[in-house]
């Protein structure tokens, strides 16, 4: 639930969203806020069945008539066809006022089990699935002295654990572009945020599930499941707090302690998934 005081300040009152991933999950549910509070949206995904019951379910949002809500049907990692559809976009609504870019999945597998492909794919959805964007929206943030730029990594941007060979170097990828952004558009007054989710109850999340080794399952019961809306709301809080990192619940006490004691945080992790596979019957 949006804070009353938000959603009577309006701040996305006459500003253009574009949110990539926007369909499901994470993107849909910062894109529902986005309206509440006043904005217009585009989400970008591949499924347009999905897309159209997004855009339903967010146009139901909408606090007045001149907001609008558009939805481009395409994969983000494909320049040449991202490119002449966000033109065209941009030619009719102007240029936007943010970026927000949700695309990305997780593979969890053993690492025996993967192939240099399955490392390349995540690659290029989690990293150049979240770069093209930016790259095609950057001249025109740049000409016009304005911006904002949101990226989604994940606990995984900062941590690596077993199981998640592909998706853990995608996200350290994106927070590594991040850093770059933040620094060198601040003279073109373009702002940079990177969130860092933990495991949230998205479609993504119940795919990646499919797939997960077991020990990833006896490890993650510590943690805590947050709904996709909660995380959401922190973005945008964020966001509008031109936060350069975010990190909803778990994330942060886990970074502070990471960046504090790293040693121990190591022999924490490695002493769980031990012990998972003792509870598998592996050791
Ligand atoms: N869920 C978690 O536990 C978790 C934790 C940490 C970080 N994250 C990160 O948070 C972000 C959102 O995750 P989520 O769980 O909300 O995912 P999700 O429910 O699977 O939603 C992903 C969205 O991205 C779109 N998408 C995927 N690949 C695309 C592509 N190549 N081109 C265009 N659109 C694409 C999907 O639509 P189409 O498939 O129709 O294209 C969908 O709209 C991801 O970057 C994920 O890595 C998730």
């Amino acid at each position: 639930m949006l804070k009353e005081k938000l959603i009577k300040k309006q701040p996305f009152e006459r500003k253009i969203v574009i949110v990539t991933g926007g369909s499901t999950g994470l993107g849909k549910d910062t894109a529902k806020y986005v309206v509440q509070l006043g904005g217009s949206v585009c989400i970008i995904a591949r499924n347009v069945e999905n897309l159209k019951k997004a855009v339903n379910e967010i146009e139901s949002l909408k606090v007045k008539d001149d907001q609008f809500v558009e939805m481009i049907s395409c994969d983000t990692t494909k320049m040449e066809q991202l490119k002449p559809l966000l033109t065209e976009f941009i030619e009719k609504y102007g240029i936007p006022d943010y970026l927000i870019n949700n695309v990305g999945y997780a593979y969890a597998q053993y690492i025996e089990n993967l192939t240099l492909e399955d490392f390349k794919r995540n690659m290029n959805v989690n990293y150049y699935g979240q770069l093209i964007p930016i790259l095609i929206i950057l001249p025109y943030f740049m000409k016009a002295k304005k911006g904002y730029i949101a990226n989604v990594s994940s606990m995984s941007g900062y941590i690596g654990t077993m199981g998640f060979a592909t998706y853990v170097p995608s996200k350290f990828a994106i927070v590594g572009l991040s850093e770059v952004l933040r620094q060198e558009l601040k003279p073109y007054n373009i702002n940079c945020t990177i969130l860092y989710p933990p495991a949230m109850d998205t479609p993504g999340f119940k795919k990646e599930n499919e797939t997960k080794p077991k020990e990833c399952f006896i490890i993650e019961e510590r943690g805590k499941l947050l709904q996709p809306e909660v995380v959401a709301e922190i973005f945008i809080e964020g966001i509008l707090k031109k936060k350069y990192q975010i990190f909803p619940g778990e994330a942060k006490f886990i970074w502070r302690m990471y960046r504090l004691i790293p040693r121990y945080v190591r022999y924490l992790a490695d002493k769980m998934y031990i012990n998972a596979r003792k509870e598998l019957g592996k050791e």
